[in-house]
């Protein structure tokens, strides 16, 4: 199920390996859209909702081995609950254009591909979890790893932020999640685009812009 809306809503999540620079893309796009006059919220995950936010300084604190990967799995799938019912599922049934920063594409690459997890487990929870519920359209920015570890890891030193716990693994573990998100979108290349995100911020933004205006048609119908 996707958008599950009873009005011109979409749910789009903007998905990457760590350093992608989701974030800037994503503050660009929800100003884009607001100056077209269209409704929109952003929202992130793991977090969104307090208790949310409670889980996310839980899980991206601390040593790698901090949480058991089941454990990982399924806070962040309770952290996804809260956000669901709390934040998502009210924005589409008024009529919202919502952003995720990171949707359930996040726990199939990180829990499932990089931590190895089953992904058909992770989707049988999902779909208990949220009712099934999958983004409208999801942006994948795809990068190199270590170009994005680099980017992620020097933020975290500047804004003195304790959410290094996936920066700290290694390389390997991040290029299983970069072709865990390639390999989502070649399955379901109707809920996905892959944009480059090696080019300027600009670049990037502009070609973030063109898929989400293409997709804007398809918006939900009241
Ligand atoms: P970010 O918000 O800065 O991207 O950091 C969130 C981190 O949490 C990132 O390293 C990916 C990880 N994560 C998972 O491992 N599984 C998930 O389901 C989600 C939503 C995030």
């Amino acid at each position: 199920m996707t958008g599950q809306s009873e009005a011109k809503s979409m749910f789009l999540a903007v998905e990457g390996v760590d350093g992608s620079g989701k974030s800037g893309v994503i503050a660009h796009l929800a100003d884009y859209l607001a100056s077209a006059g269209l409704p929109v919220i952003t929202t992130r995950e793991p977090g969104g909702t307090p208790s949310g936010e409670k889980l996310r300084a839980l899980l991206l604190s601390g040593s790698d081995d901090a949480w058991h990967p089941m454990s990982e799995l399924l806070l962040m799938t309770a952290a996804r609950v809260e956000h669901v019912q709390k934040i998502i599922l009210p924005a589409l049934r008024t009529g919202q254009i919502i952003i995720s920063d990171r949707f359930v594409g996040s726990t199939i690459a990180y829990q499932g591909a990089g931590r190895g997890l089953s992904e058909k487990f992770i989707r049988h929870l999902h779909a208990e979890a949220v009712g099934d519920l999958w983004p409208d359209l999801t942006i994948v920015l795809d990068i190199d790893v270590t170009v994005g570890l680099s980017r992620s890891r020097r933020r975290l030193t500047t804004e003195i932020l304790d959410e290094g716990r996936f920066e700290s693994i290694d390389t390997t573990f991040h290029e299983k999640i970069r072709q865990s998100f390639l390999a989502q979108a070649a399955q379901a290349p109707d809920r996905h685009v892959v944009i480059d995100a090696s080019g300027t911020p600009e670049d990037v933004r502009k070609s973030v812009i063109a898929a989400v205006s293409a997709f804007l048609p398809h918006r939900n119908q009241p």
